[in-house]
């Protein structure tokens, strides 16, 4: 496992909805052989459309992928892991790297479920992975070579950024981070889009706006060598007409606003792990 090369792995997926179409898509993007991916899912019409589409091995039976696989995505809801890692285990043979995108099931449940048969990794994805641009973070455990880490960020880098994490909790952050992320920014276009009606525009109009400022602004944050700060700064003029807005949102307590609201995300995010892991025989 310690030689393998990203371009020469197994690749499968347990589950064919959209995250694992995005993945698979990125990774033969990016110029990964069809042939060396496969995946598994139970509704036939998914799997003759990623056959057809993506030119990849489609099976309906989960053993029949993840049987020879170096690396195993699983991407199959959360409420469902625990019988379709269980199922799996037997079906293991190589010790494959895992790469769990699940929200909410930690490593001890997913090394339980698994008969610790394989090296395990967890993913944070957020849904700008259907489209590439999806930012995700990774934990490893301890028993994950420096080189399955490796093979890890490959695979997850197919449909955008990356990061690690030290600590498996530091999950529940990015889950209120980027996880969940998404979903801020489209009720704050909603806002915005509404307010720019009540302003007297129309409603396309507002949104198309609203959309393009967005990409915009994070497209030059991520460009720009200012910091967030620095960049609110320089389009803050002094009696100006943003200054008028920053003081509206500050009167009402953004900060406080997203801080309640992430606390309350990460809070959910470890909840759901009590509820979905595997129960602790401790
Ligand atoms: N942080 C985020 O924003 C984020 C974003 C996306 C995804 N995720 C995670 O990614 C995972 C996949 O999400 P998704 O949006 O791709 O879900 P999805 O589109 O529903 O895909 C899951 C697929 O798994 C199939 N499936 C169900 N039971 C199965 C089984 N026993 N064996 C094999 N396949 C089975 C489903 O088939 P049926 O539809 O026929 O049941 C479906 O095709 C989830 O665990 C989710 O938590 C997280």
């Amino acid at each position: 496992m310690s030689t393998l090369k990203f371009e020469q792995a197994k690749i499968g997926f347990i589950g064919a909805g959209n995250m694992a179409r995005s993945i698979a898509g990125g990774l033969i993007n990016s110029g990964i052989n069809a042939q060396n991916i496969a995946a598994s899912d139970p509704d036939a019409k998914r799997r003759e459309d990623l056959q057809n589409t993506l030119g990849i091995r489609a099976e309906q039976d989960n053993a029949a992928v993840a049987g020879d696989c170096d690396i195993l995505v699983i991407a199959v809801k959360p409420q469902v892991m625990a019988s379709v890692c269980q199922a799996l285990s037997s079906a293991l043979n190589r010790s494959p790297l895992v790469i769990s995108i699940a929200a909410g099931i930690d490593c001890r449940s997913l090394n339980t479920w698994l008969d610790h048969r394989a090296a395990v990794v967890r993913c944070m994805p957020n849904t700008p992975a259907l489209i590439g641009e999806g930012a995700s973070a990774l934990f490893a455990t301890a028993e994950v070579s420096a080189a399955q880490c490796k093979l890890a960020e490959q695979t997850i880098r197919a449909v955008g950024s990356v990061c690690w994490v030290e600590h498996e909790s530091q999950l529940d952050a990015v889950t209120a981070v980027s996880g969940s992320g998404p979903a801020y920014f489209f009720l704050v276009l909603e806002a915005m889009t509404e307010a720019g009606v009540k302003l007297g525009l129309e409603k396309q109009t507002a949104a198309d706006l609203a959309i393009q400022t967005a990409f915009g602004a994070a497209k030059l944050a991520r460009e720009s060598d200012l910091d967030l700060a620095q960049l609110r700064r320089a389009v803050t003029s002094p009696k100006g007409t943003t200054e008028s807005a920053i003081a509206s949102f500050e009167k009402h307590q953004i900060r406080h606003i997203f801080m309640e609201a992430m606390q309350d995300c990460a809070a959910r995010s470890r909840e759901l792990c009590l509820e979905l892991g595997a129960k602790s025989t401790l």
